[in-house]
């Protein structure tokens, strides 16, 4: 019997221990969308690099084998905890608007949206982030210098990768865009055709802008040759930037926004993203419910309620916080989620304001990876061009596909964007402001776990992350956050969307009772590449979207 209590002693101590004084991970874990990436990375984590340095060359690489996600011309958000010190921190290399930008630049004389130029070519692109990120990242966090990170992607970027039906099918999405310039052209179609499935996409310019990275870091991109090639070509094909939009961008560190939801720790994406605000308001308003002994389609409805009424939020207040006073501490706070939810009807859907012509893209694009390594570092991480392929325009000399960020703007009160977002002056364009992201690289912590999670999607990409969270507080596995169905509401359009087998026939007969409209969506959407650290068992799991073609490993530490 006294064994019997001091053996229960022993594993409640070592339960508070590990809690307490977090031990070392026995593994390291890597999960992204790309199998080159992955192992691009845990090369990194072999040859002694952290996880920053390994986020480095996952970013690197997906850089180059994804140029339809993100890429050296576009921007992300890097959210890192730190072992040593406990410290967590998000690395912001969110495209910014050229200094010639102004408010109704993509309006007509008569203040109506020209088509598409926010979308396609050399005026849709923000000042990229992700070059200086990447060096920011090396420099501040990293132990292994650029010309090793970057060595994998350089290679890749050489040698060439194949087109697989994933590239195929997002070229053929963007074949039109991608038509308009030459460099694109020549790079990513083969005679203006989607290349044939196997075909080798080499990018030798792009190498070469790699290694000057490589080489000068900064400079490397932000100035001297690859900067005066990157303003002749925007300026030659209709944009607006000069030299200084290049050499002034600055990569800035923020504080990530930080839940307590029922206990569990969750740090996530701060403004210029709208992720964590939109997130905390949303699990604020859950907060006050008990979802575990709600029947299903009860939970369901008020999730979507607290979709609805978080997103709306996003709407109307969130921008860049340096350039309009977003009152991010309000938003925050329990008790404004208890007056959000005030009107929170468990028997019928509220009716968001109506608005039509609202088209949303399917989001296979933009890109997300999740690491860990021996010493507990993490890092997650979401980059973005936007829309597939960017903007579709490469500047000549360069191999850099550029983005089209300035869509995440709110190009006129109202219009909603690609993603069907809507917003108005806190996030109109400016000079050198961020525009609004959804993009939400997110820790969960408790005394037990850690989880490492993120996904694409456009304005999906919060709802997405809610439902892994979700999932996780009711005690399932990184295997189940990545692959449950899924179904969002974003406030406007009034419709919740849902993935196929999201719902039974009974659960979709009472939502529609309830008043919601419901639309099914043809393609099954996000792509979501998680990590799960179970801390008493010392275990780590990973574990890769089923939609997608990622790769999660998870690998012993050797000599530990
Ligand atoms: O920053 C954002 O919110 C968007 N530019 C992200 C775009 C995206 O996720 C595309 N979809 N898969």
């Amino acid at each position: 019997m006294i064994l019997k209590r001091l053996a229960i002693l022993g594993l409640l101590l070592s339960l508070t221990w590990c809690s307490a004084h977090t031990v070392k991970p026995n593994e390291q874990a890597i999960a992204s969308a790309h199998l080159a990436a992955t192992q691009a990375g845990i090369g990194i984590l072999n040859k002694g690099g952290n996880a920053f340095d390994a986020a480095v060359a996952v970013s690197a690489v997906l850089a180059v084998v994804e140029p339809f996600s993100s890429g050296l011309g576009g921007g992300g958000f890097w959210l890192l905890h730190e072992s040593k010190g406990n410290r967590q921190i998000m690395v912001d290399g969110r495209e910014v608007a050229p200094l010639a930008a102004h408010r109704d630049m993509y309006l007509d004389t008569a203040g109506e949206v020209i088509n598409k130029a926010s979308v396609d070519g050399a005026l849709a692109a923000g000042i990229p982030g992700l070059p200086a990120a990447l060096a920011h990242l090396s420099e501040h966090y990293g132990r292994l210098p650029l010309s090793v990170t970057l060595q994998s992607a350089i290679r890749l970027a050489e040698e060439g990768f194949l087109v697989n039906e994933h590239y195929q099918r997002l070229a053929r999405f963007r074949q039109a865009a991608l038509l308009n310039g030459e460099a694109a052209r020549a790079i990513f179609l083969v005679d203006g055709n989607v290349p044939a499935l196997g075909t080798l996409i080499k990018q030798k310019d792009l190498a070469l802008t790699l290694k000057l990275l490589a080489g000068n870091g900064f400079d490397g991109f932000y100035k001297g040759e690859v900067a005066k090639r990157l303003v002749e070509g925007v300026r030659a094909s209709g944009g607006i930037w000069t030299q200084q939009d290049l050499a002034s961008y600055t990569v800035k560190e923020r504080h990530p926004v930080v839940i307590d939801y029922n206990g569990m720790k969750i740090t996530t994406a701060a403004l210029p993203s709208s992720g964590g605000l939109v997130l905390s308001l949303a699990l604020n308003i859950l907060e006050q419910y008990d979802l575990q002994t709600m029947d299903e389609e009860s939970r369901i409805h008020l999730i979507v309620e607290a979709m609805r009424r978080a997103y709306r939020e996003r709407a109307l207040h969130m921008g860049d916080s340096d350039f309009f006073n977003v009152p991010a501490e309000v938003l925050t706070e329990k008790s404004y989620a208890k007056q959000l939810a005030h009107n929170l009807d468990l028997k019928k859907a509220t009716v968001s304001q109506k608005v039509s012509g609202l088209n949303n893209a399917e989001g296979h694009d933009t890109t997300h990876f999740s690491i860990i390594d021996r010493d507990g570092n993490r890092v997650a991480a979401t980059l973005s061009v936007n829309y597939p392929f960017g903007s579709g325009f490469v500047p000549a000399g360069t191999g850099v596909l550029l983005n089209d960020e300035m869509d995440d703007f709110s190009i006129k009160p109202g219009v909603p964007n690609v993603y069907g977002l809507v917003g108005g002056e806190a996030n109109a364009i400016e000079p050198k402001k961020r525009m609004l992201s959804s993009m939400s690289p997110t820790f969960m912590e408790t005394d037990t776990m850690v989880g490492i999670l993120g996904t694409p999607g456009g304005s999906r990409i919060i709802s997405m992350v809610l439902l892994g969270i979700l999932d996780a507080q009711a005690g399932n596995g990184s295997a189940s956050w990545v692959s449950l169905p899924r179904y969002h509401h974003q406030y406007l359009p009034d419709t919740i969307e849902y993935e196929e087998g999201a719902f039974s026939k009974a659960v979709l007969l009472g939502l529609t009772g309830k008043g919601h409209s419901l639309k099914r969506k043809e393609q099954r959407y996000g792509n979501m590449q998680v990590i799960l650290w179970n801390k008493v068992a010392n275990k780590i799991t990973a574990a890769s979207d089923p939609r997608g073609e990622g790769i999660a490993v998870v690998e012993k530490v050797a000599n530990r």
